[in-house]
């Protein structure tokens, strides 16, 4: 993915930044895809439960909207070309396709729940690939995400772990 890099007074080097702007453009394909398939499911749950799922999809969606923005802001904080596309998302994404032939509550829960497991893993490992190449504020972002995706993660899975 590579991108365009414009002149900044940033103080981090080119080559720091590169790295960065390259990691935050992945996860920002991989977020824009999870915030539809969050939408997809508010969209479609049938159920008994329905009010409480329609309510809790849309939260998630709105939640990683802001993850979104911060992952795109950063890469053009750092010079480079936020790449949020449709057509950029439908190729880089790494997420797995959601489906389009669920209806029940148990089953969007469970292709969100490993939606989100998967993107939180990666926003963890963000933090250390950032971290480790030399840009804290990046790793600090995705420290943030990974919190927030551990969350909604937490909320969608509590629907489906009672033991009672
Ligand atoms: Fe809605």
């Amino acid at each position: 993915m590579k991108s365009t890099l414009h002149e900044t007074r940033n103080s981090l080097p080119e080559k720091v930044r590169r790295k960065s702007i390259d990691l935050l453009n992945q996860h920002l394909a991989d977020v824009l895809d999870l915030g539809l398939q969050a939408k997809q499911a508010h969209w479609n749950v049938k159920e008994p439960n329905f009010i409480a799922l329609h309510e809790l999809f849309d939260k998630v969606a709105e939640e990683l909207e802001e993850f979104t923005d911060d992952i795109a802001e950063r890469a053009v904080e750092l010079g480079g070309v936020a790449q949020g596309t449709v057509q950029v998302v439908s190729k880089h994404s790494r997420l797995a396709v959601y489906p389009l032939n669920l209806s029940s509550g148990k089953g969007h829960i469970a292709a969100l729940a490993g939606a989100l497991a998967q993107f939180g893993a990666s926003a963890r490992t963000a933090i250390d690939s950032a971290a480790k190449f030399g840009d804290a504020d990046t790793a600090d972002l995705f420290t943030g995400v990974s919190r927030g995706v551990d969350k909604l993660l937490w909320m969608v899975e509590a629907h489906s772990q009672s033991k009672d």
